[in-house]
């Protein structure tokens, strides 16, 4: 079970626990995945500086084992006052239906990275990953003189040697089974949507850093067959959904537990940003705007009353419920156990 990477980052078995901004890597399940001998990710693209410092120190009061916080790569989007205007149209007849105000005031679309970036480096964490881009050559740099190891996200071979390029440690290899947004930053508009059996391969065979399968792994079949690709890690995000330890909303938990595999699809109208996820009466409805949504994050901060509603009714239907291919394997085992289990049964397939 030992890898470059996991030397690397010194971690006992080659095993990440995906980061998911939004709620479900609390620092419960953080720690957990890391003293469980994992590595423990926040999801932090949609935290404030203060949040992101706090849930460091809060991961560091429950595990002495490296970690990881994920940030997403803010990219240059044009914002159009009509095109928002006519979204908020449209969505006013979901607020209408939850019982909430009309045109909502958006006093900021995004987080600053700046300050994130920041409250990163001083938080002195072992592993920052990033998603949706490469971050500037100034971010990386200053990150590795702290001794943070830096992982980039790729969803085609350009991609990652463009973050090779950039002097990241380790890369994402994010198939198109992957829950939650869609890394890929060459091709956002016409994405090839590659799956993980053919990325990793070809990756690995054209860039000379580890790379990380990411993308319907759930088990030790999944880790077995992602180290036999030549993979020297997995990072596993559905897998930890459900898991008392995550803080996903039950509702939506519960929608991971009964989804089967044939029920995500990816989708931009929740975030303008596409993203795997269960298939809801909102993303089917919201088809009919097809070509109108505005660019993330403008439609992201647009839906959050919206979803935030949603979530206070424990209504689904108008929640992101963001899941991989594999959902049909979640389970609602500790997330300890997640990482034993996963361990065990690929070391039996390949002893055998
Ligand atoms: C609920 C959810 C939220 C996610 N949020 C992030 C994120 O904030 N940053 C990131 O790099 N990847 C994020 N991802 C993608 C994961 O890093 C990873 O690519 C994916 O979970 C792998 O596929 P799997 O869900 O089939 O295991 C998210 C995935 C899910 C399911």
């Amino acid at each position: 079970m030992q890898t470059p990477l996991t030397h690397k980052l010194q971690i006992r078995y080659p095993i990440l626990q995906a980061p998911m901004a939004g709620g479900p890597t609390t620092p419960e399940l953080i720690a957990a995945v890391s003293n469980a001998g994992g590595l423990g990710n926040l999801g932090a693209g949609y935290l404030t500086p203060e949040q992101i410092d706090q849930a460091i120190r809060e991961i560091k009061e429950r595990t002495a084992h490296p970690f990881g916080v994920n940030l997403f790569v803010p990219e240059p989007f044009t914002e159009s006052v009509d095109e928002i205007r006519q979204m908020n149209n449209s969505l006013n007849s979901y607020r209408a239906r939850l019982g909430i105000a009309q045109d909502p005031e958006i006093t900021k679309y995004a987080e600053s990275f700046e300050e994130q970036i920041q409250a990163v480096l001083d938080g002195g964490v072992p592993v920052c990953s990033f998603t949706f881009g490469i971050p500037g050559a100034s971010v990386i740099e200053a990150l590795k003189q702290r001794g943070t190891v830096v992982i980039g996200t790729a969803t085609t071979v350009e991609e990652a040697i463009r973050l090779e390029a950039a002097g990241m440690d380790a890369i994402v290899a994010q198939g198109s089974e992957a829950g939650g947004h869609r890394g890929a930053f060459l091709n956002r508009q016409d994405e090839p949507l590659i799956g993980t059996m053919a990325l990793v391969p070809q990756m690995i065979d054209q860039v000379s850093l580890p790379v990380i399968a990411a993308g319907g792994i759930m088990d030790g079949r999944g880790l077995a067959a992602s180290l036999a690709l030549g993979a020297s890690a997995v990072q596993m995000g559905t897998a930890f959904l459900a898991c008392p330890e995550s803080g996903a909303h039950p509702v939506y938990k519960q929608k991971v537990l009964t989804a089967h595999e044939e029920e995500t699809s990816v989708t931009p109208v929740y975030s303008g940003k596409a993203a795997r996820g269960i298939v809801t009466a909102f993303m089917k409805d919201m088809n009919q705007y097809a070509g109108e949504i505005p660019p993330y994050p403008i439609q992201n901060a647009l839906t959050r009353d919206i979803r935030q509603a949603a979530a206070k009714a424990n209504n689904p239907e108008y929640m992101s419920l963001w899941a991989g291919q594999g959902v049909r394997l979640a389970t609602t085992r500790s997330a300890a156990d997640i990482v034993r289990h996963t361990v065990d049964q690929a070391m039996s397939i390949l002893n055998r």
